[in-house]
């Protein structure tokens, strides 16, 4: 896996800097061409020759002066890195740069290039356990994780300060797995595809501050849209209102409403080589919503509320469809396999993702989630247990097939 691979190594001030220098010559020994950014910071702890020595490469680390390492003109130093690499891996990410890449800051040629480069972001974040566990850092973590960037668990134990907790620098042997394993999934093989993903839950405006909805994360489709980006596809995600953040290297377009959702759907499908509906659409919408906030009345103690049904967007996809493979979700509380089979019938898709939620670890909010997927013969296959990303990961091997 590392044979032939460009990774761009950056290291960050911490104190296991030292431990980078055995992951670089890991991966050189793996095959891999590797090149090291490093910021002021970590030039304090190991120097930029003693990286040098073991990339084969010139260090850089430096924003502002030219060298040879990248072979360019200083103009373009900084983002000619960016477009080398398959791969950019900090290590150690101090908490001051994970803060840094997570608000968008770009003051040394290292972040410059973080927020430059489209390809693979891996974080293995390295500090003392009371500097990881703080909220701000997790939260920083959080949001790196949600745009799509990997982050290496840190390993527990005792630090260099004498105290115990998570934040040390894992062995280099699970983190050169991990690297492995990342660039096993974002191999580029839907490179030149289009994928339109919906994502969320719809409002439906009762009055202008209340309306009708349901409990859909977003989670999954945001790990579907993800997941297609890092496999090299060019992705539109529709997504309702979530607190989400968008994955790197994906256009969102924000609806609110079935019928927003159903214009957005419907404008960005003409280009779509593959549709995945992950959004759970609401099917019912109060027929007239009040222009003012309803009132509550006195002596009134019950309020009726009418419905109409809303456009059906997979539906009106399946009836046109010319050649875009359809991917539909279904969610049921009880005959889950025969309705989602009747639903992949009825609506003419491709292939339909069964949702559980009554297995543990599944359901809106979580991370991980336990599917069955069902294809147009009938077939069905029920997955453990995964990690959102690595259900996304299953839908779209499949999705590839049908492309
Ligand atoms: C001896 C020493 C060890 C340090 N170790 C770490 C560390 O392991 N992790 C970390 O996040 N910061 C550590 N710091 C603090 C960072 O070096 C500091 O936040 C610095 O501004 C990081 O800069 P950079 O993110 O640009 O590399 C350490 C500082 C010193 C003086």
């Amino acid at each position: 896996m590392l044979r032939g691979k460009h990774i761009l190594i950056g290291v960050t001030g911490g104190i296991a800097a030292y431990k980078v220098c055995y992951l670089v010559r890991e991966l050189v020994k793996g095959g891999a061409d590797v090149k090291v950014v490093m910021t002021e910071a970590a030039t304090k702890f190991v120097t930029p020759l003693t990286f040098s020595a073991l990339s084969g490469h010139d260090t850089v680390s430096d924003l502002w002066t030219s060298n040879q390492s990248t072979n360019s003109e200083i103009g373009t130093r900084h983002i000619d890195l960016a477009n080398w690499c398959d791969l950019f891996v900090i290590a150690p990410a101090s908490a001051n740069t994970i803060a840094k890449i997570a608000s968008g800051q770009s003051d040394n040629l290292l972040t410059v290039l973080a927020l430059a480069t489209t390809r693979p972001l891996v974080l293995a974040p390295a500090m003392d356990a009371d500097m990881f566990i703080n909220p701000v850092t997790q939260k920083n973590l959080a949001t790196l994780k949600e745009r799509g960037c990997f982050v290496i668990p840190p390993a527990e134990g005792e630090h260099a300060s004498g105290l115990r907790g998570p934040g040390r620098f894992p062995d280099i042997d699970p983190i050169v797995h991990f690297i492995e394993d990342v660039l096993n999934k974002v191999t580029q093989d839907l490179k030149g595809k289009k994928i339109l993903v919906t994502a969320g839950p719809t409002y439906e405006a009762i009055d202008p501050v209340r309306f009708v909805g349901n409990r859909s994360s977003g989670k999954m489709g945001f790990a579907i849209a993800n997941a297609a980006a890092l496999r090299g596809a060019t992705v539109t995600l529709v997504a309702g209102p979530v607190h989400l953040e968008t994955p790197r290297n994906v256009k969102r377009v924000d609806v609110e409403s079935a019928k927003h959702m159903y214009d957005a759907v419907m404008e960005h499908v003409k280009k779509a080589d593959a549709v995945i509906m992950a959004a759970a659409v609401a099917d019912y919408a109060p027929v007239s919503p009040a222009k003012q906030k309803i009132k509550k009345q006195a002596k009134q103690e019950t309020l009726e509320l009418s419905l109409a049904s809303t456009p059906d967007i997979l539906a009106s996809l399946g009836e046109k469809k010319k050649g875009t493979t359809l991917v539909g979700f279904a969610l049921e509380t009880e005959n889950g396999l025969a309705n989602a089979k009747e639903k992949l019938k009825k609506k003419n898709l491709d292939l339909i993702v069964l949702n559980s939620l009554s297995d543990e670890g599944a359901g809106f909010e979580s991370d991980t989630n336990v599917v069955t997927i069902i294809d147009k013969k009938g077939k069905s296959e029920k997955l453990p247990t995964l990690p959102k990303f690595d259900v996304a990961n299953e839908i779209l091997d499949r999705v590839k097939k049908l492309l």
